[in-house]
């Protein structure tokens, strides 16, 4: 990550109705207890649920943790990669995507993997919880816990 100062994050999955709504929440959260004023969003490679409230799933499990998810769905536009400070993928996928979309090599150096900034967990992504159980959701949001940890450890 670059030495800039970082104070806008965008979280980006694939439907922005799981994984990154969650990242964004949990995030949040965790820099207001901090006292940090950063500006924060996330957004979809896809915007096939453009408009959605986050999945009645995810909801539930983010509220047992009193993360209240927010956003609505939308898809990744050119202007948030100018707009942004650091673009956070949840999956090689994501990342792969990302810098297809990205309009110039300066704003393709802003994408990062989510589980880069891991202290406590070894996966190598933030798993696609969608077509899943309940167990699922809860390791999404363990791993996000980690992963904003460690991104506020780096701000700061
Ligand atoms: P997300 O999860 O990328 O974490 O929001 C998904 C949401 C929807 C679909 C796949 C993954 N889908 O196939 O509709």
């Amino acid at each position: 990550m670059n030495q800039q100062k970082i104070d806008k994050v965008l979280f980006v999955c694939l439907g922005n109705i799981c994984r990154s709504p969650s990242a964004e929440a949990v995030f949040v959260k965790m820099a207001v207890d901090r006292g940090l004023n950063i500006e924060v969003d996330s957004a979809g490679i896809t915007g096939y649920h453009a408009g959605e409230a986050a999945d009645s799933r995810m909801q539930t499990h983010a509220s047992k943790r009193e993360y209240n998810l927010t956003s609505n769905s939308r898809q990744v536009v050119v202007d948030d990669f100018y707009h942004y400070d650091i673009i956070i993928g949840m999956d090689a996928s994501n990342i792969s995507a990302l810098e297809l979309l990205a309009p110039s090599e300066n704003t393709r150096m802003k994408i990062t993997l989510m589980t880069d900034f891991c202290t406590r967990f070894n996966d190598a992504s933030v798993p696609d919880p969608y077509y899943g159980g309940a167990a699922g959701f809860e390791l999404v949001l363990d791993i996000l816990e980690d992963a904003c940890e460690g991104l506020l450890d780096r701000l700061q």
